[in-house]
């Protein structure tokens, strides 16, 4: 169960964000605050309190905090973009993270490693980090060494196309996985039960368990239709604003239990 989350609002400078789909369109600024309050909103349905932290308008993708930290139950890992424009959020991360963790439960990843937290998939005890072009080979070795010295377990998974790994491969808990596209055929996701996305709907296959509901991206019906059978109470939130510059649901918090 998640007791805190971390979220960022979103900057005007939102519109500059980083895209692989230009063709969508540059976000809307008043309706990416207004898709942003009915995130907040939903992750407060989940039980969950919220830290709502203020836009940096000189990081347009700062609104995408996963990215910028890892945070386990037992430790609190600070990562290190892989994308140039971003590094530096992490900065601003950092205070917030102390007011969570104690300094003796904090780690860093340092140069050459580079890691985001989209490439991170918490399955239990265990993390599956995606090696990616924003996360290298030396951020994977230093990621899981830092998991082992706290207890946990890591593994890394090779991508050859999608951005970060919770792009396409999400965990809802109870043996439950979504997959999409590359991943359908790793054989380290074959001990899941798998949910195959539907065609058409893959940006949904990055949903969020959130304390037993799940929190499905608005305008995918089918994806929708699949959890519910699963037997999770789904809440909907519109994040189309965010897509355009490859954003989704889980990108936007950092979902974890304070150890304060
Ligand atoms: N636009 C989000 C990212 O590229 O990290």
């Amino acid at each position: 169960m998640f007791k805190n989350i971390i979220v960022r609002r979103p900057a005007k400078s939102i519109c500059d964000g980083i895209t692989s789909a230009p063709e969508l369109g540059k976000p809307i600024y008043e309706k990416a605050i207004q898709q942003h309050d009915d995130y907040i909103a939903a992750l407060k349905k989940c039980g969950c309190e919220v830290k709502v932290l203020e836009a940096l308008e000189e990081f347009p993708d700062s609104c995408f905090v996963e990215d910028t930290a890892v945070l386990t139950p037992n430790v609190a890992i600070i990562s290190r973009p892989g994308a140039e424009s971003r590094r530096n959020e992490t900065e601003y991360m950092i205070p917030t993270i102390k007011e969570f963790y104690p300094e003796d439960k904090i780690e860093y990843i340092k140069a050459p490693g580079t890691m985001e937290g989209g490439d991170v998939m918490m399955v239990g005890n265990h993390f599956y980090i995606g090696k990616s072009d924003r996360t290298n080979e030396e951020g994977c070795r230093q990621f899981i060494e830092i998991l082992e010295k706290y207890g946990h377990t890591g593994s890394i998974v090779t991508l050859e196309e999608m951005l970060h790994l919770k792009t396409g491969v999400n965990y809802l808990e109870n043996n439950n996985l979504l997959v999409s596209g590359e991943f359908l055929t790793k054989e380290e996701f074959k001990k899941y039960n798998q949910y195959e996305i539907p065609v058409g709907e893959d940006y949904a296959a990055n949903c969020i368990w959130v304390n037993d509901k799940v929190i499905v991206p608005e305008g995918y019906p089918k994806v929708k239709e699949m959890v519910e059978s699963m037997g999770y109470e789904v809440i909907t939130v519109d994040t189309s604003e965010y897509r355009k510059i490859d954003g989704g649901l889980s990108c936007l918090s950092l979902r974890f239990s304070s150890l304060k």
